[in-house]
């Protein structure tokens, strides 16, 4: 047992009542307020490198901060400090939104899981832009993840998407394209390949852009979405999104599987590695994949990577293993350059 799981996380875990999105808040809080000093002491303590250049960009080590933990960048400096050799922001949409009502957050702890339906709350693509013009260089790659507003249409998703893209597109190293939140009613049409083509074809331009994909698709699904990858130029994919699927969960769990929203972390875990495994062979290995889904240890991160992922990313093991995974996974991970 690690410091973190016997000390820090008991502690993590009852702050606002055990509220999960309180211990969110506060996490976010604290990591934000972090001196430069302690950032730097952190990042000398914790910062492996192994780097890997990827469509293009040049990544310090290979492992990165997934969509959905610092949607507004508040504690931007503060990932690679703690390890993260690159960071997603957002998901955010072009128009400010508060998300779902709360609670929208659930710990599921003995499936070492967790179930979200927080619904895109974010302060909007312009007031990160100015975030993230405000801070300057970064020590590693930022990738920005993008979504559809609310209260725009489906059929009007690509101005929607399109007007995100203008405000952060200077910043970014990468865009991710979000078409696999189960939390934005029709989000997931977008993964059809119609909306697809359309989608990317207004978005591939200067910088990479990458599609994220639900691991609930068939696997002819996810063979369309690779040709419209292809013919439109995506610079690659990100697999996988939350799923909709409650197999998995841990007896002392199933009082929650009616929760509506999206599930990760442990009961993902296979799923994301099939996905991986079946993208890199469709494409022969020619288009670079960024795995993220249920890694909750070194081992769940190299086999992602011995399936054919390039890039891996994690959100619910931070949460269940705390910062010492970063590291842990980092090393974990050769580099190539
Ligand atoms: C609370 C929460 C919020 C999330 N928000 C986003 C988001 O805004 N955009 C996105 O692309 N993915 C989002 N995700 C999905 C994660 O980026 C990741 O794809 C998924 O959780 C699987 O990885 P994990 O098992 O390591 O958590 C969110 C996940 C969680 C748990």
């Amino acid at each position: 047992m690690s410091l973190f799981t016997a000390a820090v996380r008991p502690v993590l875990f009852r702050v606002g009542g055990g509220d999960a999105e309180a211990a969110h808040e506060w996490t976010l809080r604290r990591l934000a307020g972090l001196a430069p000093a302690a950032r730097r002491a952190l990042h000398r303590q914790n910062f492996v490198s192994a780097p890997r250049t990827v469509f293009g960009v040049r990544f310090p080590n290979a492992v990165g901060l997934a969509a959905g933990m610092d949607k507004n960048g508040v504690a931007l400096p503060a990932w690679p400090a703690l390890g993260f050799g690159f960071v997603e922001v957002g998901t955010v949409t072009a128009h400010a939104q508060p998300g779902n009502d709360r609670p929208r957050l659930f710990r599921l702890r003995a499936s070492e899981a967790v179930i979200n339906r927080m619904g895109f709350n974010n302060a909007g693509a312009a007031a990160l832009a100015e975030r993230l013009r405000d801070l300057g260089a970064l020590p590693v790659p930022l990738g920005v993840s993008l979504g559809k507003s609310k209260v725009t249409p489906i059929e009007e998703a690509v101005q929607d998407y399109l007007a995100s893209y203008e405000l952060v597109r200077p910043f970014a190293d990468y865009i991710a394209v979000n078409v696999s939140s189960p939390n934005t009613p029709g989000l997931r049409s977008l993964q059809d390949r119609a909306h697809l083509e359309g989608l990317l074809g207004a978005l591939v331009g200067k910088v990479p852009v990458l599609v994220k994909i639900a691991p609930d698709l068939t696997e002819p699904a996810i063979a369309e979405v690779l040709q419209a990858c292809a013919d439109h130029g995506a610079a690659g994919v990100i697999a996988t999104n939350t799923t909709l699927s409650r197999d998995g969960l841990a007896p002392a769990d199933q009082h929650r599987a009616g929760e509506a929203g999206g599930l990760s972390g442990r009961p993902l875990t296979e799923r994301a590695h099939k996905v991986v495994d079946f993208v890199h062979r469709e494409t022969g290995g020619r288009l670079p994949i960024i795995g993220v889904g249920g890694i909750l240890d070194p081992d769940d991160a190299t086999r992602l990577i011995d399936a054919g992922a390039d890039l891996v990313q994690l959100y619910t093991g931070f949460i269940y293993r705390g910062p010492g995974l970063v590291k842990a996974v980092a090393r974990a991970i050769p580099g190539h350059d």
